[in-house]
């Protein structure tokens, strides 16, 4: 019988390769590949297949089973971007960069649920117990009835959870900085992470337990090494924000017991992550409505309307080609923006610097802010204030017209509870109900352009008149 040839499987992504190599060429990953026997290809699968399987009786789709249980933490923006509470049995993976608050954030989650009677264990694999002790202290919860750890090897560690009364969260931060005896490679390797969580998986599914795994996240974004774990798990949350600013996001990349877009938003202050329950109220806070350039963008963030101000500033270059720096959104989409408004509006932004900001450091990715980019861009060409009491939004077009965009409705909500007048948004098919905002509709950018210019101060309007037609 012909010998048969092992193969070797990327621990990564799964691919199968005829020897080894130190890269895979699959995912890029290094070092990642792993020699697999004959006996774990799939000839051995169907040899096993060919003896017949169990056989299990089927169940019928509407079955009725009851809703998911949920422990509530009390942590209310936590809670809702878990779908309304941890799920026992479920394991979720928690990725973001160092420093952003991760550890922070799941004391205080730990902490909150030990209050209310739960039993909750903080297993640290980076820091020792007095260090994560001290912290605990800085943030008052020195007499919280939160167990601790500082322990690394995954065996012991589900051995010491089995013991006593089981356990409702389990955090184990980080997923990267566990091992197991059933992997044979080296501690913080692909493989050693995959085991690890799998173990850990197993132990949440037999004892009911939830889990929280922390997943350190590498500079482009990805969950560091092991993709796998990702689509091992019930839930996977990014915790993201802005080193140089406060607010942290809390976002529901994956999830199997609730929605997807919701978030949760943290402040962090002094005294661990504050919640925010009117993130737009953090946004808008400082705002000088006074200031030409400025426009409030009435934005969504899943499924939350937040409002948020874009800064631009418009001035002659001194350059030979004119600057275009963006922050908190789309370099790209600022081009198409600058191109309608030159195309269908008579700008000429050809000898302009344009700047843009979006202030508070919140990332904006919506099409739906273009309106708001626009209205900013022209009031800072114009001089011409834009009114304080109203927000914009709505997609542009390349042809110039203002197209609809989706959640209208929340979006128009929010801005009426913070105090906003009206909105300048796309026309708006009329629906029954009256909207909770007085809409100005635009239907396309020259009107939008039209409409702003008449309110610039004259010596502008005199000199624009060379940069922007007047409205006819
Ligand atoms: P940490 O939770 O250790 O981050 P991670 O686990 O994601 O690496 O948070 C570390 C940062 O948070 C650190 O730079 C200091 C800051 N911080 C505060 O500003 N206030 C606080 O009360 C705490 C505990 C941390
Ligand atoms: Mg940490």
């Amino acid at each position: 019988m012909a010998r048969r040839a092992s193969s070797f499987v990327c621990q990564n992504c799964g691919a199968v390769s005829q020897r080894w190599q130190g890269r895979c060429e699959s995912c890029g990953e290094w070092n990642t590949i792993v020699e697999e026997g004959p006996s774990a290809g799939i000839a051995a699968q169907a040899a096993r297949g060919a003896r017949g399987g169990r056989v299990f009786g089927l169940e019928a789709l509407a079955g009725g089973s009851p809703p998911a249980p949920r422990i509530a933490s009390g942590l209310d923006e936590f809670d809702r971007v878990m779908g309304g509470g941890l799920v026992p049995g479920s394991v979720t993976l928690i990725g973001g960069e160092p420093g952003i608050g991760k550890s922070t954030l799941l004391i205080q989650a730990c902490a909150a649920l030990a209050r209310r009677g739960s039993r909750s264990v903080y297993v640290s694999g980076e820091e020792a117990v007095a260090q994560v002790r001290l912290r605990a202290d800085r943030l008052g919860l020195a007499e919280a009835a939160v167990e601790l750890a500082a322990e690394t090897s995954v065996d012991d560690i589900v051995a010491t959870l089995r013991q006593g009364r089981r356990p409702d969260l389990v955090i184990i931060d980080s997923i990267q900085t566990m091992w197991t005896d059933a992997a044979e490679t080296a501690p913080g390797t692909v493989t050693q992470v995959r085991a690890s969580a799998q173990a850990l998986i197993r132990y949440a599914k037999t004892s009911g337990a939830s889990v929280i795994l922390v997943g350190h996240v590498t500079k482009d974004g990805q969950i560091a090494g092991p993709r796998v774990v990702e689509h091992m798990v019930d839930a996977v949350v990014s915790f993201e924000g802005d080193s140089n600013h406060h607010f942290r996001i809390l976002r529901a990349v994956k999830n199997r017991f609730g929605p997807t877009d919701e978030i949760g938003v943290f402040e962090m202050t002094g005294a661990g992550l504050a919640e925010v329950p009117n993130p737009s109220a953090l946004f808008l806070a400082g705002r000088d409505a006074s200031a030409a350039g400025t426009a409030v963008f009435a934005g969504m963030e899943g499924m939350r309307p937040v409002l948020v101000e874009f800064q631009a500033l418009v001035a002659p270059t001194s350059l030979g080609m004119p600057r275009r720096a963006v922050v908190g959104w789309d370099t790209n989409r600022l081009a198409m923006v600058i191109a309608v408004l030159e195309a269908h509006a008579g700008l000429r932004l050809g000898q302009h610097d344009v700047y843009l900001n979006v202030a508070g450091g919140l990332r904006v990715s919506e099409p739906a802010a273009d309106l708001a980019v626009a209205a900013a861009l022209v009031s800072s060409l114009t001089g011409a204030h834009l009114p304080a009491d109203a927000v914009y939004f709505g997609e542009i077009g390349l042809s110039g017209a203002i197209r609809p965009v989706v959640h209208a409705p929340a979006r128009l909500r929010e801005a009426a509870k913070l105090g906003f007048a009206k909105a300048v948004a796309p026309m708006m098919a009329r629906s029954g109900a009256a909207p909770p905002l007085p809409v100005e509709g635009v239907g396309d950018i020259a009107s939008l352009v039209a409409g702003i210019a008449a309110a610039a101060p004259p010596s502008r309007r005199s000199t624009g008149r060379a940069t922007f037609p007047s409205p006819h």
